[in-house]
């Protein structure tokens, strides 16, 4: 086997929100999900995440709450971990921007390599300042009408309806989010990336990918083909990382230059506290190593222009070789928003339903090349019709069969018959396709893949009928049995990046008749994984029918 490793990320939320179940679709859930199916097929992976904790949304909620950006982060990163760990979305690191040690020191080192090349420079421009507040207004401190879109509520660098992103100075009609009264523009010194002497690299970049999500090559390539503007860097506020230049006192670097640094930064702290000092070096220059960016759509032009860019301008560092992002997952037609009270939390679901329901469902409707919706009665639909009708039906007919008949034992005789080989072929060529999608992140195919499979699985046992064949050919009987016990035991690992619970649980039926999960998913041309007379352990429903508890009726109506 080739040696292939793959760093996984998933973008740093920012440690003033509930994780919400369009975060969780969008973004936490594929990542965790093409960890677990890489793992299973024995290649080596790094999920890495951790809070976004500097920057203005941050001052902003503290300055609500009447509390520090300090308390605000640690609190609200407590809540992110519980919420992720809760869905089974298991991070090897999990740190923040404002508390890795040697963030800061790694940030700072980005912004002197790429002033040292000239890509930086000063300039005093004219930034937004509230005078009833007396300070200077960064991005979310001003709203107005977007320049770009018209949209009504642009905030300050970044409108989230067009998803463009823009000096301030251009915001039409900009109040103060603060006082709401209008902000004056008054002159101070700031540092601009100069995002142009990077187009010809990045487009050339851009096209040598392969397999890309449409909606990320095609955003980017136009935005590198208008022209790149030099972007501020740095902000007049307290709270990041302090701009290390003398004439810089007071300024910090703008979240969005700190935050994906993080990626690395939060990397070398996991090594290092794994007491493996330099191994983090290798996992961001080594060419066998694939980086993966997994994000929201609004991300987009961080993570596929300016921080390829950042990359570059460092110099030490590959740049990343995907960027799956995602559409939004709406609710009632809106995009879920806790500050907004639209849409259902992480810990809010959980109350009611276990994690591998949640992640069933996020999945069957994941928003990857449009956005999707949410709803409670598909929710449970969804649920009942493939999880408890299909899968969990399929495996409990067939133990219950098995249990009455074979002594709860895979039967003997399934070698030598056209109907075991058949099955075997369909197994194969699921468990094929399933990878080819995965290894696209087309994880909404994948998992229609195992369904199907299981759906396949009821018909050949309906036609194979084998209460009838019981009494006429038992040992006939016995092998079809056989036979869709190995299909089963494949849906069980198919599932098992998705549902990491119940999947686990449906495979421990035959873990003593079976390989490791593991070998059996990589050995896919061999012909019979079960060992025949080997013991079974049904494990009893595994999905019972779900039903909707009145709120939900409510809301839903
Ligand atoms: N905090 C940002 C958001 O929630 C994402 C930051 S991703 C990183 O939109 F690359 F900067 F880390
Ligand atoms: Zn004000």
């Amino acid at each position: 086997m080739t040696s292939r490793r793959v760093l996984i990320t998933a973008a740093l939320p920012y440690a003033n929100n509930h994780p919400h179940l369009g975060h969780i679709a969008g973004v936490y859930l594929p990542a965790d999900t093409y960890n677990r199916y890489l793992r299973l097929v024995g290649i080596e992976t790094i999920f890495i995440c951790g809070s976004d904790d500097h920057g203005v949304p941050i001052t902003i909620s503290a300055q609500k709450e009447n509390s520090t950006p300090q308390e605000v982060v640690k609190r609200y990163r407590a809540i992110q971990e519980r919420g992720f760990s809760s869905l089974g979305i298991t991070f090897d690191h999990y740190s923040g921007t404002s508390t890795c040690e040697g963030h800061q020191e790694l940030a700072q080192e980005f912004f002197h390599k790429i002033r040292e090349r000239g890509d930086i420079e000063e300039k005093v421009t004219d930034q937004y300042r509230c005078a009833d507040c007396d300070m200077f207004l960064p991005d979310r401190y001003v709203e107005g009408v977007c320049p770009l879109c018209g949209a009504n509520d642009a905030r300050g660098d970044q409108c989230d309806a067009c998803g463009g992103a823009f000096e301030q100075d251009l915001l039409i009609e900009p109040r103060c989010v603060t006082c709401g009264s209008s902000p004056q523009l008054t002159s101070t010194r700031h540092w601009f990336f100069r995002l142009d002497r990077y187009e010809e690299r990045l487009e050339e970049w851009l096209e040598s990918r392969e397999g890309w999500r449409d909606n990320v090559r095609n955003f980017s390539r136009g935005i590198i083909r208008e022209g790149l503007p030099a972007r501020s860097i740095t902000r007049d506020l307290e709270w990041g990382v302090p701009v290390p230049l003398k004439e810089a006192q007071d300024k910090v670097l703008y979240v969005w230059f700190d935050a994906p640094i993080g990626y690395i930064s939060f990397t070398r702290e996991m090594f290092k506290e794994r007491g493996q000092e330099d191994e983090w070096r290798s996992w961001w220059s080594d060419e066998d190593v694939e980086i993966v960016h997994f994000l929201g759509k609004d991300n987009i032009i961080f993570h596929a222009v300016i921080w390829p860019s950042m990359l570059l301008g460092h110099g030490d560092f590959r740049l990343p070789s995907s960027i799956p992002a995602n559409e939004y997952l709406n609710f009632k037609g809106e995009k879920f928003s806790k500050s907004k009270g639209v849409g259902v939390t992480a810990e809010q679901i959980l109350e009611k339903f276990d994690a591998d329901r949640v992640r069933y469902y996020l999945t069957a409707i994941a928003p990857e090349g449009k956005d999707s919706s949410f709803t409670w009665e598909e929710f449970i639909q969804r649920n009942n019709d493939e999880l408890s009708d299909v899968v969990g039906n399929l495996a409990h007919r067939l133990l219950t069969f098995t249990a009455k008949n074979f002594d709860t034992k895979v039967p003997a005789g399934a070698e030598s018959s056209a109907f075991h080989d058949e099955v075997l072929r369909v197994v194969s060529s699921a468990r094929e396709e399933w990878s080819r999608s995965l290894e696209r992140q087309r994880f909404r195919e994948a998992l229609d893949r195992v369904v199907t499979l299981a759906r396949h699985g009821n018909r050949i046992f309906d036609a194979a009928a084998p209460w009838k064949s019981r009494k006429t050919d038992p040992e006939g009987c016995g092998g079809d049995l056989a036979a869709l016990l190995e299909l089963v035991h494949a849906v069980s690992v198919m599932l098992l990046p998705f549902l990491p619970v119940s999947a686990c649980k449906m495979a421990a039926t035959f873990s003593e008749a079976a390989a490791s999960p593991q070998e059996s998913v990589m050995e896919l041309g061999k012909v019979c994984q079960l060992q025949a007379g080997a013991t079974l352990f049904p494990q009893g429903i595994l999905y019972p029918r779900l039903e909707l508890l009145d709120e939900e009726e409510e809301s839903a109506s």
